[in-house]
């Protein structure tokens, strides 16, 4: 955050010495960064009825909490469509869930806007993604090109996570407030809802692993397993926990804290992500085509009577 006000503070001077025939392009925030969230076919029976594919509303209300709006990525669409929804957006959001990492249309549409994030982020145009649980273990299926986890049956757990050494001067964490950072380290603010792990052993067996991402935190449950993560070179995150589910689901589970401490680490981890998005300038080409492809679109059904998601967005 210091970092951003010194970005503008050094804009503003320099747009008031260099006012006309400034040599250079200076890229300027986007204020209004849109961010896209993969749906993911409905595995489970009870959400059938009501589409062939959902995202759970939890994700969308993190992402709008730290200031940007949502477009749903849907299955099943055109390369062109997605190709047109790639440019409109600042960013995308692979989310949790159950379905197959490699033959899954979530896994097939993943691997479409990963691929054009490489290639965009090769040519100087910013764009971040996040994998969160499900998206984290598949950022690194995509990235191995196998699928390397071990079960560790961490389901329904609260846990602090281990920093690494080189954790506090990562993308990630450099600026996060000192007793934010303390916290997640020190007491049971994360959630983990997930059978399977990278477990840092298969993480250093494998070369395309350790050469794109740098370990942040890891966990030990029957293995030390990998809980966040960021790639080198390109604004890519992957988290094995849930920092969407504290202030969002409110299933009576003990894996899910709801402390006042626990509701900041998510909005820190929001806050992160959205300023990653807030340096893409991608937009869409009219004021209609970023209307159609709003979540605002869509009303989200209440489902927490039946599922562990309070709220989730069906589609199709
Ligand atoms: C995607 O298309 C396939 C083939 O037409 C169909 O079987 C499947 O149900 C569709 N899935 C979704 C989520 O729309
Ligand atoms: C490593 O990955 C393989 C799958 O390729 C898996 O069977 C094995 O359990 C993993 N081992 C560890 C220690 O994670
Ligand atoms: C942190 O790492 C230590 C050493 O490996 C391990 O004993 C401990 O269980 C880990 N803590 C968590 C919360 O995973
Ligand atoms: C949550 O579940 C526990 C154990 O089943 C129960 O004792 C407790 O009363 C429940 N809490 C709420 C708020 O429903």
């Amino acid at each position: 955050m210091a970092r951003g006000l010194q970005v503008r503070g050094a804009l503003g001077l320099l747009g008031f010495f260099c006012w006309s025939g400034a040599s250079f392009v200076l890229r300027s925030e986007n204020e209004r960064p849109i961010i896209g969230i993969l749906a993911q076919e409905t595995d489970f029976k009870s959400f059938q009825k009501f589409g062939s594919s959902y995202i759970a509303a939890s994700y969308v209300k993190f992402i709008e909490s730290a200031g940007a709006r949502v477009v749903p990525i849907r299955l099943n669409r055109s390369y062109e469509e997605y190709d047109k929804i790639f440019h409109g957006i600042n960013g995308i959001l692979f989310p949790g869930g159950g379905v197959d990492l490699k033959t899954s249309e979530f896994s097939k549409v993943a691997k479409i806007f990963y691929k054009k994030a490489l290639e965009a982020n090769d040519r100087g145009d910013y764009f971040p993604i996040w994998g969160t649980c499900l998206g984290h273990q598949l950022l690194a299926y995509l990235t191995s090109g196998e699928d390397l986890l071990t079960w560790t049956n961490t389901d329904g757990f609260t846990m602090p996570l281990n920093f690494t050494q080189g954790a506090k001067h990562s993308k990630m964490f450099q600026d996060f407030p000192e007793d934010i950072y303390k916290l997640i380290a020190s007491e049971p603010v994360t959630s983990h809802f997930h059978f399977w792990s990278l477990s840092v052993q298969n993480y250093t067996e494998n070369e395309k692993l350790r050469n794109f991402y740098k370990i942040l935190t890891t966990n030990f449950h029957n293995v030390e397993f990998i809980s966040t993560m960021e790639a080198y070179r390109y604004p890519i995150y992957g988290v094995q926990w849930h920092p969407e589910k504290n202030p969002f689901e409110w299933k009576n589970s003990t894996g899910i804290p709801h402390s006042s401490e626990s509701i900041k680490v998510t909005f820190f981890i929001a806050e992160f992500f959205v300023n990653e998005a807030r340096k893409s300038s991608h937009h869409f080409s009219s004021k209609k085509d970023e209307t159609d492809a709003l979540i605002y679109n869509f009303n989200p059904v209440f489902t927490g009577i039946f599922s562990s998601f309070d709220q989730v967005y069906f589609f199709d």
